[in-house]
């Protein structure tokens, strides 16, 4: 069995090398002792002589590695029996218009929480499929906060409920899954297993692969047996969850690479503490900057509302889009990069994921207090 230096340099010390703060959303930063042990693993892997993007897919080795993804992804979800895990060769928008395809019936109405960007996508593709119902709009208030019970409307009885827990372009995040009657359906692609959340809620829990759990081309899912036994019937098998998760994730040749990647990463997190420890370390980091926002008197602006910050998405701006691109030009002068803000929200955003290290937060925070004091 492969193993490497766990704590010993962990993602979240201070050692930065010849690597700069990479503040991106996505692709993002990975941890150390992942990128070191998979740097060893891609020459030959448990002492095959094979490199792992060399094996083939349905040999012992790739067992193990599968095997093992698999069980840590249960270890820190939490789920047990009743839900499946599987590894997907798509993205989150695969998934966006897969899950419509699989369990919305013809005669039934899919329910959407637009909260943001992806979660308006979410929406789209199911339209493409089938009914759906928008049981929360955020645009008008660009979508700066999670809504309260009073601001959803549910369609009658709808076949499932969407939402995405932490919309990544306008960092907020749902301090507790919305509450319905319906099989819910979540999108954590840019938050997965950075903080505790009930995973067995759930009739479905997705995450692309690239923001906090691996490299792209990939995601992860975490779907109850139940829903799997009412999938639409008529749809290609490459196309059905049921048929991936019996297979094993292996109904054709799947992206090996990334479910090595994301198993180690669970590794990394466990060995770290587990789901507990990185929400700690994610509120402090965290923390650090939105602190310098708030103590700035105004001149950093946020973009989510206090009650629904996230802990990984940190979008900010000053009142001045010049002052935005001094800012950013400086920051890459110092070794901080990819802050730019999305477009629709302009200025920057600090995407703070798991394997970010708290020495880039602190790096970060300090000069925005300078920015502030000399510009302000
Ligand atoms: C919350 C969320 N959902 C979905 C997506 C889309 O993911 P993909 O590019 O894998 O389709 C993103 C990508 O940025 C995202 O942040």
């Amino acid at each position: 069995m492969s193993t490497y230096p766990s704590t010993k340099r962990s993602g979240n010390s201070d050692i930065m090398n010849d690597r700069i703060h990479n503040f991106s959303a996505g692709p993002a930063v990975l941890p150390e002792p992942v990128l070191q042990q998979a740097q060893e693993d891609i020459w030959n892997i448990d002492g095959t002589g094979i490199g792992v993007l060399e094996h083939s897919h349905r040999g012992p080795t790739i067992d193990r590695v599968f095997e093992e993804a698999e069980a840590r992804c249960r270890e820190l979800s939490g789920v047990g029996d009743d839900h499946e895990i599987i590894f997907h060769c798509g993205g989150s928008s695969q998934q966006f218009a897969l899950l419509a395809m699989n369990f919305l019936p013809e005669n039934r109405t899919g329910d959407y929480l637009v909260t943001g960007n992806w979660a308006k996508v979410a929406r789209e593709y199911g339209e493409s499929y089938g009914n759906t119902h928008t049981a929360y709009d955020g645009s008008d208030c660009v979508f700066n906060h999670i809504p309260t019970g009073d601001e959803i409307n549910y369609s009658d009885n709808p076949a499932y409920v969407h939402y995405c827990s932490n919309n990544t372009i306008y960092g907020t995040s749902y301090g507790a899954p919305p509450e319905t009657d319906a099989p819910l359906m979540v999108d954590m692609s840019s938050e997965m297993f950075s903080r505790p959340w009930d995973y067995s809620a759930h009739a479905m829990t997705y995450a692309c692969a690239q923001k906090n759990i691996g490299p792209a081309a990939g995601s992860c899912i975490i779907i109850e047996k139940e829903l799997l036994a009412r999938t639409n019937a008529g749809i290609p098998k490459i196309f059905r969850y049921e048929d991936n998760a019996k297979k094993g994730s292996r109904l054709n040749t799947p992206p090996v690479f990334t479910v090595y990647m994301m198993g180690l990463i669970f590794k990394w997190i466990l060995d770290e503490g587990g789901v507990d420890e990185m929400a700690t370390r994610n509120q402090e980091k965290a923390a650090l900057i939105y602190d310098a926002i708030d103590s700035s008197g105004g001149f950093w602006i946020p973009h989510a509302q206090p009650a629904s910050r996230s802990m990984m998405n940190i979008p900010f701006r000053t009142s001045d889009p010049e002052l935005d691109k001094r800012f950013l030009a400086e920051a890459q002068e110092q070794g901080m990069s990819t802050l730019k803000g999305h477009r629709s929200v302009g200025g920057m955003r600090a995407s703070i994921y798991n394997a970010f290290p708290r020495a880039g937060c602190v790096k970060l925070a300090d000069m925005m207090r300078e920015f502030a004091r000399t510009n302000g």
